[in-house]
């Protein structure tokens, strides 16, 4: 799986140990960061876009995005038709928005709190299956209509 990284300064060492976790548990992923690259000040819309645009692109891909709250960036990623990016600070959320919603994105808060290990949530969004049926299917495709 080809996985996009993003994040604005807010994230930015959320991201950086979000790496790291996935490189060790999941080699077989294929990572790659678009930016930002320093915790210098930034605007997170550039970044949340950009993941957006890599994930709706290629096929089967997958993005993790993160800000200060991952409001911000969710926001912009949401903006990209395609993507369907879920902010999620527990399992709960993570596994429904799995479940029900397709998640192809998951944004994460540097500066928040989560509910349950952010190391548990970013595997539980690689993992977790998409429910097929009818009912939420039906309901996916209207968000892309
Ligand atoms: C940056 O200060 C902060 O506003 C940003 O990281 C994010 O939390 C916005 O939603």
């Amino acid at each position: 799986m080809k996985l996009y990284l993003g994040s604005d300064h807010g994230g930015f060492e959320l991201k950086a140990q979000v790496r790291e976790f996935l490189q060790q548990k999941f080699p077989d992923v294929e990572i790659e960061d678009v930016g930002c690259d320093s915790s210098d000040s930034c605007d997170y819309p550039q970044f949340g876009k950009k993941v957006a645009e890599k994930v709706v692109s290629t096929p089967g891909s997958r993005g993790i995005i993160a800000c200060g709250s991952g409001i911000g960036i969710s926001i912009a990623a949401n903006r990209v038709s395609g993507a369907r990016a879920v902010l999620a600070n527990s399992l709960e959320l993570t596994q429904l928005g799995r479940q029900h919603n397709d998640a192809n994105i998951l944004a994460i808060g540097g500066r928040t709190k989560f509910y349950d290990p952010w190391e548990e949530i970013v595997t539980t969004f690689l993992t977790e299956e998409t429910d097929m049926a009818e009912r939420h299917a039906r309901r996916r495709e209207q968000l892309d209509a």
